[in-house]
């Protein structure tokens, strides 16, 4: 498959490159350090400026926020265009942030935020991973206020992987590639663990995909007087199907095993299941002397 190149990959690429330049991806190198020595400096010198330029309060309408963020940052915008949000939802600007500046990049970090739209198993799986187990349990010492940038988190919210850093693309979709993707898991845990961690998902979902078509292609085949349930069961694999997917994205075994695999083997024993008996009904109908 051909991976769409997206804009939002820059910021990430750049910090990525700045981290590499260093011998072990820790430290940087000594012209590293004197560029930041300059850029300190330099920064200084336009501190003044910045700060006098004042931040409108607000509240906006979305048309505002956009026309304003447009001249500002073309980029982001773009960004957001192009995310699922925008094109497919038309979730705006203020969803994640309200309608005023004040509290308005906090408020789009809190996972209450995301959750409020994307309820049911997605935000289920993540709250029986253990990331979200651990947020739960130190709720009260999650602070919020700090950017989302690289290991700033001990555990990841819910933008924290899926909006890293502002970049407003989605940055687990896979077609980021695990470039990103697992660059951003590496910020906690080593890169080896992670990338066996999304091998073994990829492999989990071919198997989810294979018991998929297996079931439609029975459903097709099948000359039988149950269409109504058997199309409940083909929803049934394909929610199932999901939940795979849910459980290996947020890494919840939940939701890869119990929901997950099992529940589309039972899918499958209840359609053969449906299958025969049908058959079964149908041969004593054709043949009642039998
Ligand atoms: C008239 C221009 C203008 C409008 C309208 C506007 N903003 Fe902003 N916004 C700014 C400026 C200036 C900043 C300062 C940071 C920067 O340079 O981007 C800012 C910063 C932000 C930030 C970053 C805040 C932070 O603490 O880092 C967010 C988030 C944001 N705006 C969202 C919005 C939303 C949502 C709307 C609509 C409800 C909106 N803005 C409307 C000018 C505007
Ligand atoms: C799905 C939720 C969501 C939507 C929709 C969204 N944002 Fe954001 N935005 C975020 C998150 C999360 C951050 C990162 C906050 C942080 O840690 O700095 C962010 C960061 C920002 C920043 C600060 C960027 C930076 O690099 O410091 C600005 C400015 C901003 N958003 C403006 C907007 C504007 C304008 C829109 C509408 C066109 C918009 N956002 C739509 C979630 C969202
Ligand atoms: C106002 C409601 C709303 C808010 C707030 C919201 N979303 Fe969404 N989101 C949607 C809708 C609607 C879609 C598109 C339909 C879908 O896939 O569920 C979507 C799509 C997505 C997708 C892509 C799903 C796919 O199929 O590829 C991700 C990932 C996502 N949202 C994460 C987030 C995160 C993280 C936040 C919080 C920063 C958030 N959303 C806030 C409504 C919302
Ligand atoms: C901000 C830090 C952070 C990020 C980013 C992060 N994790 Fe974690 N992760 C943790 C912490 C902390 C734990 C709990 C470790 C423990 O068991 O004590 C954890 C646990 C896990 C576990 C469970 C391990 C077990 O022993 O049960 C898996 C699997 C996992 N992470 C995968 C991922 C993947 C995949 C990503 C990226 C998509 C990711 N993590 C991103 C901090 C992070
Ligand atoms: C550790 C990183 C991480 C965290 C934390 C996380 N997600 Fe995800 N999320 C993923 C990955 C990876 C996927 C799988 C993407 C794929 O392969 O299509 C995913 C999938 C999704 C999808 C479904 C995409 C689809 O194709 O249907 C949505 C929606 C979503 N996440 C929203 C959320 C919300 C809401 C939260 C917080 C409650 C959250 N995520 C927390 C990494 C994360």
């Amino acid at each position: 498959m051909q991976t769409k190149p997206r804009p939002g990959s820059e910021s990430i690429r750049r910090m990525m490159d700045g981290e590499e330049r260093g011998a072990n991806g820790l430290t940087p190198t000594p012209e590293a350090r004197t560029a930041s020595y300059i850029l300190g400096i330099l920064l200084l010198i336009s501190l003044p400026a910045l700060a006098d330029e004042p931040i409108p309060p607000g509240p906006f309408t979305e048309t505002e926020c956009i026309s304003c963020h447009t001249e500002r940052d073309p980029d982001l915008i773009r960004q957001w265009r192009e995310d699922p949000h925008s094109t497919a939802s038309g979730v705006g600007c203020s969803s994640c942030h309200g309608e005023r500046h004040e509290g308005s990049a906090q408020k789009s970090r809190e996972d209450s935020t995301c959750t409020g739209c994307h309820q049911g198993p997605t935000s289920h799986s993540y709250a029986t991973s253990k990331h979200g187990i651990i947020t739960r349990l130190e709720e009260g010492r999650q602070d919020w206020r700090q950017p989302l940038q690289r290991g700033n988190y001990r555990t990841p919210g819910c933008s924290y992987c899926h909006l890293h850093d502002g970049d407003h693309s989605n940055t687990m979709a896979p077609d980021r590639g695990p470039e990103v993707r697992q660059w951003i898991c590496a910020g906690c845990h080593s890169p080896r663990y992670v990338r066996e961690l999304f091998a073994n998902g990829r492999r989990q979902l071919e198997i989810a995909d294979l018991k998929l078509t297996e079931g439609e292609s029975l459903i097709a085949s099948a000359v039988v007087d149950q269409t109504e349930t058997l199309s409940k069961l083909l929803q049934s694999l394909n929610h199932h199907r999901h939940n795979v997917l849910l459980g290996i994205g947020h890494q919840s075994p939940d939701y890869q095993w119990w929901h997950g695999q099992p529940a589309l083997d039972g899918d499958l024993i209840r359609i053969r299941d449906r299958i025969l008996q049908s058959r079964r009904r149908k041969s004593l109908a054709d043949n009642p002397e039998e």
